[in-house]
């Protein structure tokens, strides 16, 4: 039974994830939430139906939130004996588009780093203290194509900078994570980022090009197919690498 957990589990990209993933059965999956206050209706009708889903409160820009969560998270793993087997740092902000690097805001980019960056570095040093990673755990970085320097170059016009700030940091930190988690007692996991692509979500907004339910489809394709050379590496939903 393998044991997926993602973060920002109640709309847009995580709720598909946990639609898809928990179509199947077998599979357990930790659907986390900022919080357990507000309105969970889809993500409580997908687990009516198919009861694999457990639904826990992780605020992602919050490390004692985020150090309660892996507590509850090991009191429903150790029973069994289970371990995480796919980590899906899912849960992002882009709160303040129009920022450019002439008008970024000092609390603004605080934020976004402790969010987007902050958030899965503690998520998975967290994990990995309590001993809940698989040898050979998977790990998503959800960041953006926003966070890849060479593609940024040549982006007009300039905008969401304090966003790409963030997610250029979350792409540094998969490099690092995916080289050390196999130093420290790994040898088999893999840490990527990927981009889901311009998503139709409350973030991609009505403009945006794709479904979620392609770029959630396409993104568990790259995740099952991972090999263990993949690790530190960057994709598109739809499988191609990235340029940093
Ligand atoms: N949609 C796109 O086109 C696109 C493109 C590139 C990258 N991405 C990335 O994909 C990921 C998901 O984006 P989306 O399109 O699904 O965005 P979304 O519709 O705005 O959903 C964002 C999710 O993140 C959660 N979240 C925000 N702050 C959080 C916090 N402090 N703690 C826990 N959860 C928090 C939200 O929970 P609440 O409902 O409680 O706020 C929500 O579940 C993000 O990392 C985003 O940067 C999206």
């Amino acid at each position: 039974m393998p044991v997926y957990v993602l973060t920002g589990a109640n709309r847009g990209l995580g709720l598909e994830f946990v639609r898809q993933l928990s179509a199947n059965s077998n599979n357990k999956i930790i659907a986390a939430v900022r919080s357990l206050s507000n309105d969970l209706t889809d993500l409580k009708a997908l687990n009516d139906s198919n009861k694999n889903i457990h639904i826990l409160e992780c605020d992602t820009g919050d490390v004692n939130s985020i150090t309660s969560f892996v507590q509850a998270c090991a009191n429903l793993l150790f029973d069994d004996g289970q371990k995480i087997d796919f980590l899906l740092n899912n849960s992002g902000i882009n709160d303040v588009p129009e920022q450019t690097s002439l008008s970024i805001g000092e609390e603004d980019l605080a934020r976004h780093i402790s969010i987007n960056v902050l958030g899965p570095a503690k998520t998975v040093q967290a994990f990995h203290a309590s001993s809940l990673l698989s040898p050979n755990v998977r790990i998503l970085n959800m960041t953006s194509g926003l966070g890849s320097m060479e593609k940024s170059a040549t982006m007009t016009p300039r905008k969401c900078t304090t966003y790409s700030i963030s997610k250029a940091a979350l792409n540094m930190l998969t490099v690092h994570q995916g080289e050390e988690l196999r130093e420290k007692g790994l040898p088999g996991a893999v840490v990527i980022c990927m981009d889901p692509g311009w998503v139709k979500t409350r973030m991609g907004g009505e403009d945006a090009l794709i479904e979620a339910e392609e770029s959630i489809g396409g993104m568990l394709r790259v995740l099952h197919g991972l090999s263990k050379e993949d690790t530190a590496s960057f994709w598109t939903y739809s499988g191609e690498k990235v340029p940093w």
